[in-house]
């Protein structure tokens, strides 16, 4: 019933020509198969780009984030109609890089999922623990809590229209994957949390996922999919997790 989802969030790397070199690789070694969707979010300047090379083809597209704002005097400020023009499908809010260096709330991170779903994108909402936080016990206290403010703000019909990535802030770039059963006891924990909608809600996986690691972290009956930060920069690796699906 949840259709597997792959997405490759680039973070703040390329550049016009790696993005076409890295775009043009990935287009060829695309799966036929309709099995599993696969994503990528580019930074904002060159979602034109991106937008434009995989017109026509099965690769969607989405920003790394999105104002909570429609229009008006919000310099650096990018907003959903604005991504959605361009033909994105997602935009991932509340990744921990924005919790932790922009002091993004959880509060305004459900925000910009309501403002994502108004314009018309799906929200990837990225939830997570620190290291200190796993440690003392209370990780799945952290999650719920960053869930039900979410939910404040877009409610059960707004979480049925999103995806949820949890993302352990310590495996994120460290090399240090959650094994498949710490990542699965959450995302049971997130599933139940979500209550009646919880059937066909898309939960990713995010925190170093590599070709290696990924078919062990999908056969977890509550993982979806993945949310790949710098696998999905190598097109070999990133075709090679969407197959582990
Ligand atoms: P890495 O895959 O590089 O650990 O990054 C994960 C991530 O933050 C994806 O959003």
């Amino acid at each position: 019933m949840r259709r597997p989802l792959v997405v490759g969030n680039w973070k703040m790397n390329g550049s016009r020509e790696q993005n076409t070199e890295l775009l043009q690789s990935i287009l060829g070694l695309l799966p036929e198969s309709e099995k599993v969707e696969l994503a990528v979010c580019a930074p904002f300047v060159y979602i034109d780009q991106v937008s434009e090379q995989v017109a026509n083809t099965s690769l969607a597209l989405g920003g790394q984030d999105v104002s909570v704002h429609v229009s008006g005097a919000y310099t650096g400020e990018i907003a959903a109609p604005m991504l959605a023009e361009f033909g994105c499908r997602y935009a991932i809010v509340g990744h921990s890089e924005r919790r932790q260096y922009h002091n993004e709330s959880n509060l305004l991170v459900g925000q910009k999922a309501l403002s994502a779903i108004q314009g018309g994108l799906t929200p990837i909402i990225c939830v997570g623990e620190s290291l200190e936080q796993r440690e003392i016990g209370s990780a799945l206290d952290v999650i719920g809590s960053q869930l039900q403010s979410v939910k404040s703000v877009i409610g059960d019909q707004g979480l049925a229209k999103s995806v949820i990535a949890y993302e352990p802030v310590w495996a994120i770039g460290t090399g240090l994957t959650a094994t498949p059963e710490q990542a699965q006891e959450v995302h049971q924990f997130i599933r139940e949390q979500l209550g009646s909608i919880a059937d066909g809600i898309s939960i990713l996986y995010g925190g170093s996922v590599k070709a290696a690691n990924a078919a062990d972290l999908f056969a977890q009956p509550d993982i979806d999919g993945a949310l790949v930060g710098g696998a999905s920069l190598v097109a070999e690796e990133f075709i090679n997790i969407a197959k582990a699906v």
